[in-house]
């Protein structure tokens, strides 16, 4: 949420800039801007709306220097205006900051700051932060540059309560940029005489491939030659250089239309790489090395909480439902925004899993904290190898999907339910379940890459469904079981991209409401394979029939009933209960998709949303 860049070196910052802010795009598309230093002067161009609008003012008035930084705004605090775009600046005009947080206390530290004669141009608390360190530094009476610099940012983030990812520059500091983060992420990017910050790696990847990850507390000075990191709280800081993962080639699109696209169809691969070297034949189980716990300590754990949100947190719901049917533990499952303030009685052989798909959403990072704090076993499940919540958490289990760009999340999605059945494999395994299950689990797994081949082969028979329906005034999502979980993230996708309002329901809570919504234009998506539940299922679809309710299901291959009594049929493989929500994901996104590209929506940027939500 929000995009920072900065730079400095021997090119010149603007088409850098620029080119991090794309790629960084998807984190807040509201409005964008940069500063740049150049001959002890510091020049801005913000602008609201897409990067595109932020490209065309500088054609108009173009901009030049060495140094710069750069931002990519989701609004928080005042509206979507060019005032509110960062870089702000401070009193004096000489010094600019772009942030990524929420300065909690910033209405208490303006009220004083007017009283003393300042004046604000936005109504964001990101211009309050960069008022405050200008007047530390504006009181300081050592030597105009960057020493003084950090010891007024120093003492006015001592002022401030909050979150923060900052970037900043002042002219009379002209070799250097600082960072300091607490709570948002922040990164430096190294390179041969130039250097980077970023929020994210995607953003300078194209550049180096040498990062190294900011702490809470951090202060970085960052030259073209150099840097320096220190602690807000005292001395200096200790820091490794990591080697990015992936390469700019993998945050591209590809010949696909959208991301979102691409990394549908990224999924027989991401699944495969969710199980790979963690499936045991010999011992009929799966292996989580990165838990970091003996059979002996997973034989003891006695009650799992999963925590997460949006579309991790149904993940976290289908693995409630997987883990108790494989592995008999009790599981529960909380939005980590919940969690964070519940006050949950937590009995000593709790262990809690906090699943991010970045690593860094604000509030399942407090998730883990507040289970840290009780003295739990806090692990990780995250696709983003360097962020907070897989450095925090006491081990956990890493998705390998790969970058996810489109704000829809899906290949994350099937990765993390891929591995809620391979934690209930391993812990059934170590409990109750006998060889030739486990091997019977086994097999289905590595069959799941080659369902969802087949399912994904059917893109033009979903698109044909999706432009059917795509004038529906709403839609409904039912699946029992398993795939009640698998409906909610079904209506998630189709109300997040296409903004057709979509709710999700278990199937039999039909007739405690829903029922009253069901009109000839608003379809009902059955998620029907022929499991356990099928026949309830279809009582279910006829009772929406009767009210003339169109029917789209997602069907097992070959089932008859399903083809009579649905509208239209979205069809996957047969697979066991446990594994159909990550095979019943995937029409729905599709679906979804379709809807969305028919009816014009933006799909990689759906209207007020970001990816990776640092602020509670
Ligand atoms: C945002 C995104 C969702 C995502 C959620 C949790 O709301 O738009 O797609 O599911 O954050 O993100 P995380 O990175 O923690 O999985």
């Amino acid at each position: 949420m929000c995009g920072i860049v900065g730079y400095i070196g021997k090119h010149d910052a603007v088409p850098v800039l620029l080119d991090g802010l794309r790629r960084l795009e998807y984190r807040g598309y509201d409005s964008a801007g940069v500063a740049i230093l150049a001959d002890g002067k510091i020049s801005v161009r913000k602008k609201s709306g897409r990067i595109a609008n932020l490209t065309d003012l500088i054609a108009q008035s173009p901009v030049a220097g060495h140094v710069g930084i750069a931002h990519t705004r989701w609004a928080t605090h005042g509206g979507v205006t060019d005032a509110n775009a960062h870089p702000h600046s401070d009193q004096s005009g000489r010094l600019f900051l772009c942030h990524n947080g929420v300065i909690e206390n910033y209405a208490t530290i303006k009220e004083q700051l007017i009283s003393e004669g300042h004046t604000f141009k936005s109504q964001t608390d990101t211009e309050v932060l960069a008022h405050l360190i200008g007047k530390e530094y504006d009181a300081l009476a050592s030597a105009p540059g960057t020493a003084r610099l950090v010891k007024s940012l120093r003492s006015a983030l001592t002022q401030v309560v909050g979150t923060y990812g900052i970037i900043l520059m002042h002219a009379d500091a002209p070799g250097v940029i600082v960072g300091a983060r607490r709570g948002s992420p922040l990164v430096l990017g190294l390179g041969s005489g130039e250097n980077f910050f970023a929020s994210d790696v995607s953003a300078i990847v194209a550049h180096t491939r040498e990062a190294v990850y900011l702490k809470d507390f951090d202060i970085a000075v960052l030259g073209a030659n150099d840097f320096e990191i220190t602690s807000l709280l005292g001395g200096a800081s200790g820091y490794e250089v990591s080697k990015v993962e992936f390469s700019a080639d993998d945050v591209s699109k590809g010949s696909y239309a959208h991301y979102m696209l691409k990394e549908i169809h990224e999924q027989p691969e991401t699944i495969r790489d969710a199980m790979r070297g963690r499936l045991v034949r010999e011992e009929a189980t799966a292996k989580l090395g990165g838990l970091g716990m003996t059979p002996q300590q997973l034989r003891e754990v006695d009650r799992i909480i999963l925590t997460g949100c949006g579309t991790a947190s149904h993940a976290a719901m289908c693995g409630e439902y997987i883990i108790e049917a494989l592995a008999h533990v009790p599981v529960e499952v909380e939005f980590a925004s919940e969690f964070r303030y519940r006050n949950l009685p937590l009995p000593k052989d709790t262990l809690v899993f906090c699943i991010s798909q970045s690593g860094e959403t604000a509030d399942t990072l407090a998730a883990l904290r507040e289970g840290k704090r009780k003295g739990l076993r806090v692990l990780g499940i995250c696709n983003n190898v360097a962020s907070t919540i897989a450095r925090e958490s006491d081990g956990g289990v890493y998705m390998h999907a790969g970058p996810e760009i489109g704000v829809a999340a899906t290949k994350s999605f099937t990765s993390q339910v891929t591995i809620m059945a391979l934690l209930g494999l391993m812990l059934g395994r170590i409990r109750h379940l006998s060889t030739t299950e486990g091997l019977r689990i086994l097999d289905e797994l590595e069959a799941l890459p080659g369902k969802v081949a087949r399912i994904l082969a059917q893109s033009d028979h979903i698109r044909a469904v999706a432009e059917k329906y795509a004038h529906a005034k709403a839609m409904m999502f039912l699946g029992r079981q398993f795939n009640y979980p698998a409906a909610l993230e079904g209506a998630l996708k189709m109300k997040e991209i296409s903004y057709i309002h979509a709710s999700g329901y278990p199937s039999a809570e039909l007739k405690h409401g829903v029922i009253a919504l069901i009109t000839p234009e608003v379809p009902s998506v059955f998620i029907a394979p022929e499991d356990s539940v099928f026949e309830k299922n279809v009582s279910n679809i006829e009772e929406v029939k009767a009210r003339k309710g169109p029917i789209i299901a997602v069907g097992t291959e070959g089932c008859d009933r399903i083809a009579k009594v649905a509208d239209d049929v979205l069809w996957i493989p047969e697979c066991p209960d446990y594994l159909s929500p990550i095979l019943a994901s995937i029409p729905l996104q599709l679906l979804a998709y379709y809807t969305a590209v028919h009816l014009g929506c933006d799909v990689d940027k759906p209207r007020n949303l970001a990816k990776s939500v640092t602020v509670e």
